[in-house]
C-alpha cells in the first residue's frame, strides 16, 4: 500500500493542488490512499504552528509528499522560527531529502513565451541538482542580536562539508548519465571557504567514480549570466542551497513561467520524496483562480516517477501537459485567458 500526502499549504498552493488532485483521480492508480493536511500559514491559523508534530509524522510516514507553497502577508509579523516558511525547512530537514531536483525545460510551444528570444530558449533542458538541507540556510549560528553601542547585527553560516557535498554530487553525475552527461557545478570558490571545499570535493568524486560524465565548475554570478546569455549550453546544473533557489527562479523564465517548475526533493533510498512547485503562494494572485496548475501538476509527475513507481503515468500526465499547451492552452502568465480550473480542464482532457 502506497500512500501519498497532499498539503496544499496557503494563497495559490491549494488552487492548483486541487488540479493534481482531479489528475490524480483521474488516473485511479490501484494501492494508493491519498490523504491531506493542513501546512504553513494555513496551520498556523488552526494550530498556531506552521507544521504541527502530527502532520511531520504522517509524512515521514506517507511514501511521498506533494505540497502546494506556504507563506503569505498574513504570516509575515510572526515571529522568525514560527513564519510558514520555517515549517517548510522544518520538514524538508526532517524529510533529510538533501537533493532537490528542479527541471527546466522549454516545451516548443512556450518558446515565444519566454521574455528571452525563442531562439536563445528553444531546446531548453536543463536538471538543477540543488542541496536542499545544508548550507546558509541551516548553518549555525545564525540569529538577530543587539550589540553593545544599541546597532542590531543579523548573521546566518554558511557551511558544507564533506558527506553533504558527495552525497548531492552523486545524485547529480547518476543523472548525468542517464541525460546529456553534462554536470556544471557552481559555487564562488572565489570568495568563499565552502565554495572551495564544494569544488575539491565534487572533483575528487567526479575523479573517483564519474569520469565518464563531463565535469566543469563556474562561478555563480557567472551562471546567472550564462543562464541569460545561452542557456542551452547546460545539462546539469550542481549547486548549494541558496544558489540554486536564486538560479532556478532565474531559469524558469526560460520556460515561459515561474508556474511551469516543478521539483522533486529526495533523501536517502526508500525514504519519502517531497514534491513542489518551486514558485510560492503568489499573494499578488492568490484567491482569483487564475494561478498555472503546470508545477504542480508536473510535481505530481515526479512523484509517480520517483516515489510511486508509477513511471508510466508520469510520462502519461506530462505529456497531457505538453499536449494541452501544444493545443494552445494558456493561463494568464503564459499569455492566455485560461483560469486554473479550464488549464486542469484542457491537461485532464489530453490525458490517455
Ligand atoms: P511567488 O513565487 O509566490 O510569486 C512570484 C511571482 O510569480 C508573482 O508575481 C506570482 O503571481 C507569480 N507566480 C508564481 N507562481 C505562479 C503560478 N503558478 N501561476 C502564475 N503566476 C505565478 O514569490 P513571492 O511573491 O516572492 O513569495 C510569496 C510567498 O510565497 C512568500 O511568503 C514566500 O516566502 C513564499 N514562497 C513559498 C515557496 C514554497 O512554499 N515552496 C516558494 C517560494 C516562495
Ligand atoms: C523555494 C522557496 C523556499 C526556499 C522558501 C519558501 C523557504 O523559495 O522552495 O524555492 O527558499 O527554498
Ligand atoms: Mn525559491
Amino acid at each position: 500500500m502506497k500512500t501519498l500526502l497532499l498539503l496544499p499549504g496557503d494563497g495559490i498552493g491549494p488552487e492548483v493542488t486541487a488540479e493534481s488532485r482531479r489528475i490524480l483521480d483521474a488516473l485511479a492508480l490501484p494501492g494508493l490512499t491519498v490523504s491531506e493536511g493542513l501546512f504553513g500559514g494555513a496551520s498556523i491559523d488552526a494550530h498556531g504552528v506552521p507544521l504541527t508534530d502530527e502532520t511531520e509524522a504522517a509524512a515521514l510516514a506517507s511514501t511521498a509528499v506533494l505540497m502546494g507553497a506556504v507563506g503569505g502577508p498574513q504570516w509575515a509579523d510572526v515571529s522568525y522560527d514560527r513564519r510558514p516558511e520555517a515549517g517548510l525547512l522544518r520538514l524538508r530537514g526532517a524529510m533529510n531529502v538533501f537533493a532537490n531536483l528542479r527541471p527546466a525545460r522549454c516545451f516548443a510551444a512556450l518558446a515565444s513565451a519566454s521574455t528571452l528570444k525563442p531562439e536563445v530558449v528553444d531546446g531548453l533542458d536543463i536538471l538543477f541538482v540543488r542541496e536542499l538541507v545544508g548550507g546558509v540556510y541551516f548553518g549555525e549560528p545564525r540569529g538577530i542580536e543587539t550589540l553593545p553601542n544599541g546597532e542590531r547585527r543579523g548573521f546566518n553560516t554558511q557551511s558544507y562539508s564533506t558527506h553533504e557535498i558527495r552525497r548531492v554530487a552523486h545524485v547529480a553525475f547518476e543523472l548525468a548519465r542517464l541525460r546529456g552527461g553534462k554536470v556544471c557545478s557552481v559555487e564562488k570558490a572565489n570568495v568563499m571557504e565552502s565554495g572551495v571545499v564544494w569544488r575539491e570535493e565534487v572533483t575528487r568524486l567526479h575523479a573517483e567514480r564519474y569520469s565518464d560524465v563531463a565535469l566543469n565548475h563556474m562561478y555563480a554570478d557567472n551562471c546567472a549570466m550564462q543562464l541569460v546569455k545561452a542557456p542551452t549550453q547546460f545539462d546539469i546544473i550542481l549547486t548549494d542551497n541558496l544558489f540554486g533557489d536564486l538560479l532556478s527562479d532565474l531559469a524558469a523564465m526560460s520556460t515561459g513561467s515561474l508556474g511551469m517548475l516543478p521539483s522533486a526533493a529526495l533523501g536517502e533510498a526508500g525514504t519519502p520524496g517531497l514534491y513542489e512547485p518551486i514558485h510560492g503562494s503568489a499573494p499578488d494572485i492568490a484567491g482569483q483562480g487564475i494561478a498555472n496548475p503546470c508545477a504542480s501538476i508536473l510535481s505530481l509527475a515526479m512523484a509517480l516517477r520517483y516515489s510511486l513507481g508509477a513511471p508510466e503515468a508520469a510520462t502519461r500526465v506530462e505529456a497531457a501537459v505538453e499536449a494541452a499547451l501544444d493545443a494552445g492552452a494558456r493561463t494568464r502568465d503564459l499569455g492566455g485567458q485560461l483560469t486554473t480550473r479550464q488549464m486542469g480542464d484542457a491537461i485532464l482532457a489530453s490525458l490517455r
